[in-house]
């Protein structure tokens, strides 16, 4: 018999379905995307691109195999929702009776405490449905409720960024170093976490300056040794170990300085519609009657943000 119809259709379909699977369905996915809103109170356009010297460090990173031991993406398991008054109104009797209700479990003195205290939380990590009712029930005698948004997970729990990845942040960078193995920290908001630039060229020179113990390899190919002319560089790394030899000092080369760039423009540390988070409490100065802002679409209502 001849198979080669059959060949040819089995082959077919094959190549037809990972065609429709890896390429077609991303590309309809995600091959549209654009710069996005904030859902902040300022709603600036969101990602803009890197500057100049950090992309570069992109490429830097990328050569060096950085991303064999780093990943690149936060990821959470969900949201909660936390409670607050940002403005106790003039029905204090009313509004208590309300904390009481929305919250049983509070003894008379915490609710006062609530009442008075716009960073005590009247409930915390509860789910949309009952921070909203919760909102609702708090809305008497003029106070004003807020609800902030928290997501949770492992990786926000180990401080590597405050809400999960999602496919805009990484809009601007070509390629995408996501990354797989978790042999060093997450970077995906080091610049957050870490903003000295002298930090990270010392880390590079010699990650057990910085860490104890660390297990990174040292990348002391991206650093110049040389002669101290009439005056120390000013870019000289300060080492107290692993120095050089008196009379010398350790200069980046442009591409370490371009690395150290890139690592601090690491940073997701703006709210989306589809990553929404409330952004942290500024140490509130003593009256925030300040309405919370309300961030427009998505159901992204009154996140809490830092009075200005
Ligand atoms: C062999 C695996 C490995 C490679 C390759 C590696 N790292 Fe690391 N890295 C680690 C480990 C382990 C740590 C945690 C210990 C430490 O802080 O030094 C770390 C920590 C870091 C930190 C500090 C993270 C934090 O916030 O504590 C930065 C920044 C970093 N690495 C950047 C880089 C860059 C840039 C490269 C590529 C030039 C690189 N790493 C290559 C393993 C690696």
């Amino acid at each position: 018999v001849n198979f080669g119809p059959i060949i040819f259709l089995v082959t077919f379909f094959a190549m037809a379905g990972s065609w429709f699977g890896l390429v077609l369905t991303p590309q309809m996915q995600l091959g549209h995307l654009q710069q996005t809103n904030s859902v902040a109170g300022s709603g600036a356009l969101y990602p803009v691109s890197r500057p100049g010297l950090a992309r570069q460090g992109l490429d830097v990173y990328r050569s060096l195999g950085c991303a064999y031991c780093h990943s690149q993406q936060v990821r959470q398991s969900g949201t909660v929702c936390d409670v607050y008054l940002n403005d106790p109104g003039t029905n204090r009797a009313a509004v208590l009776a309300a904390i009481s209700q929305v919250n049983p479990n509070a003894s008379e003195s915490q609710a006062r405490e609530m009442l008075t205290n716009s960073t005590v939380p009247i409930l915390t990590g509860v789910t949309r449905q009952v921070a909203d009712t919760a909102v609702k029930a708090l809305s008497v005698g003029g106070a004003k409720p807020a609800l902030t948004i928290v997501p949770i997970g492992p990786d926000i729990t180990q401080g590597w960024g405050k809400r999960q990845s999602v496919a805009e942040d990484t809009l601007y960078d070509y390629p995408v170093m996501l990354g797989s193995q978790r042999i060093g920290p997450d970077l995906a908001n080091e610049g957050l976490r870490r903003p000295d630039l002298n930090w990270h060229l010392r880390h590079l020179y010699a990650p057990r300056l910085e860490t104890k113990g660390s297990g990174m390899p040292p990348y002391r190919f991206l650093f110049t040794k040389q002669k101290i002319g009439r005056a120390p560089s000013p870019e000289a790394l300060a080492l107290k170990e692993f120095g050089p030899p008196a009379g010398y000092e350790i200069v980046p080369t442009p591409a370490a300085a371009a690395l150290a760039a890139y690592l601090q423009s690491l940073r997701t540390d703006v709210p989306l519609a589809v990553a929404p988070f409330s952004m942290p409490e500024a140490p509130a100065p003593a009256d925030t009657n300040a309405p919370p802002t309300n961030a427009g679409p998505a159901g992204v209502a009154a996140l809490k943000t830092a009075a200005k």
